[in-house]
């Protein structure tokens, strides 16, 4: 049935969440890969490098648990959410699934290669734990903070080939088929926090996200730091050489977490949104061979939220 442009206009609006500028061309599917049959063959997988090593298997350890914090709190949201929102969340949820799993299988192969991560579990369990009596709201206020951490680190790991270039090959697989995931659902938690509050002031709303967004980061840096201090002490690196060593891996050279600094902060300015830089153009750079398939962003696929905003006039939201 030809419903008419007016009508037309309408649907869409109602489908849309106000503020949100993820692409109306965007497509978020799991890609069901599977890496659980491959054991981890060096112990220090990341090209030898303890510290690599250390900090990927410590981020490894709180994905399980995390994710399915992620699932729960969308899903809470799910009724009432437009159409095109619950198409999203139901994929996002796809995605997280078969990321918890396939994090599980290399945790055991984490074990396998005679880590103790009993330690680093009861961590995550705890601060699980303290959330749970939380009302849903902040729930999904501390999902979109470790979304977009999650996304910024995603789209760094992909877009600079310096952090698994000497990474083992099932292992760079792995984290690269990942992080091509997160990129593509890094919005939906944040859509579905817009339409949660949409009611809401802009003041409201910046409050509550940055005071999670603080307390969030302070506290998962904190935790995987330990966690890979954990890792590395199994090694027999300690003291000194153990900080040092982590802090400039994480930091300087290639530093995943210093080189991310900048867009992660990004998440307090007014009219943020995670799709207010599109980079989709890393997936499939993630999904080729990684280093054949490194190329310049093709220059119709980067736009900022300036030039978006001229054809769509979007109210700020924090
Ligand atoms: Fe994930
Ligand atoms: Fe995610």
């Amino acid at each position: 049935m030809d419903i008419g442009p007016h009508k037309q206009a309408e649907s869409v609006a109602a489908d849309s969440v106000k503020g949100s500028v993820t692409p109306d061309d965007l497509l978020i599917q799991s890609r069901n890969r599977h890496f659980g049959g491959q054991e981890i063959e060096n112990r220090w997988w990341m090209g030898g490098n303890p510290y690599g090593t250390a900090m990927y298997n410590a981020l490894s350890i709180s994905f399980p648990k995390g994710e399915a914090f992620f699932i729960e709190s969308a899903r809470k949201f799910q009724d009432g959410a437009p159409e095109k929102l619950r198409r999203e969340i139901r994929a996002f949820i796809q995605q997280e699934v078969v990321h918890s799993r396939e994090h599980l299988c290399f945790n055991r192969h984490i074990e396998a290669a005679n880590y103790d991560t009993s330690r680093m579990e009861q961590s995550v369990t705890d601060v699980m734990e303290r959330l749970k009596d939380m009302p849903d709201i902040e729930h999904l206020a501390g999902t979109i903070c470790l979304e977009h951490m999650t996304a910024v680190l995603a789209a760094e790991m992909i877009r600079n080939p310096a952090h698994f270039k000497d990474a083992d090959e099932e292992q760079r697989k792995l984290w690269l088929w990942h992080a091509s995931e997160e990129i593509e659902h890094k919005g939906v938690t944040y859509d579905t926090w817009l339409h949660a509050t949409r009611d809401w002031t802009r003041w409201q709303r910046w409050k509550l996200k940055s005071k999670f967004m603080a307390r969030i980061s302070y506290g998962f840096l904190k935790n995987r730091t330990k966690g890979a201090m954990d890792f590395l002490q199994q090694d027999g690196i300690t003291g000194p050489r153990a900080w040092f060593g982590f802090a400039y891996y994480a930091l300087v050279a290639p530093g995943p977490i210093g080189r991310t600094i900048w867009p992660m902060l990004k998440f307090f300015l007014p009219g943020f949104h995670p799709w207010n830089v599109d980079d989709r153009y890393l997936i499939p750079r993630a999904e080729s061979e990684y280093e054949a398939a490194i190329m310049d962003p093709p220059e119709d696929t980067v736009t900022e939220i300036g030039e978006r905003r001229q054809h769509v006039r979007l109210k700020k939201v924090a």
